[in-house]
């Protein structure tokens, strides 16, 4: 294998990457392909087996390459990055690179059950008749429907039918969605939590529904005073990002309000399923099933590449939404609805959620102790749930100092002003989302993050 290497100094272990990354990308290196063991490897060019393991790592986690016990390390079917963004930071130039992705939003993409969804996608596509593979009902497969509706009353305590779900691309397309159709309903303005994800309040005001600010404190969003808007889009389970979960008085006021005023309450019950210190609490939804459009999604139990996700709506706004869903794509791909399906209903969903469930516990904990050991001055806040967690850094410190400290040791994480839809008035904190490194990977981005935060 001639990589055209010009290895020196220092910078050896990032030439071989960069050396087999341009292999891979230009298709000198072909999907398949073997790669020589990190020893005879190291041996054939004189350099240290260290490095040669770690240039495989990385290109393992940007997705180029496969590394399975006993298969040895191969260059990935489909070779691409897994994760854009990173890949995008990196640059060559002797800077250093975004190796180790802490940001929240993703899951361990690694961890991905290529071979059950396989599976389930070889059933389902050998189980399908003819018409499935046509146009169909907006709304989705009715056996994707039926599956989701059982796995919902089951897992989160929706009170879902068939009849009442519509699934589309994500949240973000659930959300999309409504936009477009409650503006007909009498709704002008929806209220969201002064801390979250800033492109929903982008689609919000994209259509004209304001959004109004909710302050939260540790018990979740704060309902008094009541929202002065006809919507509210809450994350009940897990207030993302601060990680609290809306208190049992809250919940009660909030259904509450939209059955006496006739306010709609949007659920992002985007990790739901992610508890580690007790059962989950179940969804909101069950409190006022004709108020509440509860959302959920596979972006974090599987993948967000998959673009699966679900809506389970009052009565009223069943119709209207699978009528913006048609205009908008038709329908999602029949062939990912019935694969999800059967993945679902043969208990491989479940499967895998327990086992990530586990992997990400841990993760946590080890955040926890790492964070303890090595940076006392943090303190990590929110529920025991999730992908993500909140390290609050001393008063005066400064989020953008650590951030670029972190990134200088190769590290991506996010300051909570990131996530300040108004003014960013809490104290400063890093957003860390623990699930994303590949479970290889992890040791070092702790590591690594503990040694940012700890030479302030
Ligand atoms: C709070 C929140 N809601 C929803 C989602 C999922 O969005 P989608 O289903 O469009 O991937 C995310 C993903 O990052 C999220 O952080």
């Amino acid at each position: 294998m001639d990589l055209h290497l010009e290895l020196s100094g220092h910078r050896v272990r990032a030439g071989l990457e960069a050396a087999l990354r341009n292999a891979v990308q230009t298709g000198r290196l072909a999907p398949g392909t073997r790669l020589p063991s990190s020893r005879a490897l190291a041996a054939d060019l004189g350099i240290a087996r260290n490095s040669v393991a770690e240039a495989y790592g990385q290109l393992v986690a940007e997705g180029w390459l496969t590394a399975r016990q006993g298969a040895g390390t191969r260059v990935a079917d489909a070779a691409a990055p897994a994760r854009a963004p990173a890949t995008e930071a990196q640059s060559s130039g002797g800077i250093l690179r975004v190796r180790y992705d802490l940001r929240p939003g993703s899951p361990d993409l690694s961890a991905f059950p290529r071979s059950w969804w396989l599976s389930a996608a070889r059933k389902a596509l050998s189980a399908a008749p003819s018409h499935a593979l046509g146009y169909g009902d907006p709304r989705g497969r009715p056996e994707l429907r039926t599956a989701l509706a059982g796995y919902l009353a089951r897992a989160r305590g929706v009170r879902a039918s068939p009849d009442r779900i519509v699934v589309c691309a994500g949240f973000t397309q659930g959300l999309a969605l409504l936009c477009q159709v409650l503006p007909g309903t009498g709704v002008a303005r929806v209220a969201v939590e002064e801390y979250g994800r800033p492109d929903p309040v982008r689609t919000l005001a994209a259509s004209g529904l304001g959004p109004a600010m909710l302050s939260v404190d540790g018990g979740g969003a704060v309902l008094d005073p009541l929202p002065a808007a006809e919507a509210m889009l809450l994350t009940p389970a897990h207030q993302f990002p601060l990680g609290r979960v809306l208190s049992p008085r809250r919940r009660a006021d909030a259904a509450r309000w939209a059955a006496g005023t006739g306010g709609l309450i949007i659920e992002d019950d985007y990790d739901g399923e992610f508890r580690y210190d007790r059962q989950p609490v179940g969804a909101l939804q069950a409190l006022a099933p004709e108020h509440v459009v509860y959302a959920g999604t596979a972006s974090k139990t599987l993948a967000p590449g998959l673009r699966l996700g679900w809506l389970v709506l009052p009565g009223h706004l069943v119709d209207a939404v699978t009528d913006a869903k048609a205009m908008a794509d038709g329908q999602t791909s029949s062939l990912e609805q019935l694969t999800l399906a059967e993945f679902i209903t043969s208990g491989a969903y479940d499967r895998h959620v327990r086992r990530e469930r586990l992997d990400y516990r841990r993760r946590r904990d080890r955040l926890i102790d790492a964070l303890a050991r090595h940076a006392p001055s943090v303190r990590l806040t929110g529920i025991a749930a999730g992908l993500h967690a909140v390290v609050e850094l001393p008063r005066g410190w400064s989020e953008p100092q650590v951030v670029a400290r972190a990134a200088a040791r190769g590290v991506a994480v996010e300051g909570l002003g990131d996530y300040a839809l108004r003014d960013h008035t809490r104290g400063p904190a890093l957003v860390i989302g623990y699930a994303s490194p590949p479970g290889h990977a992890y040791t070092t981005a702790l590591a690594r993050l503990a040694a940012a935060i700890q030479n302030q």
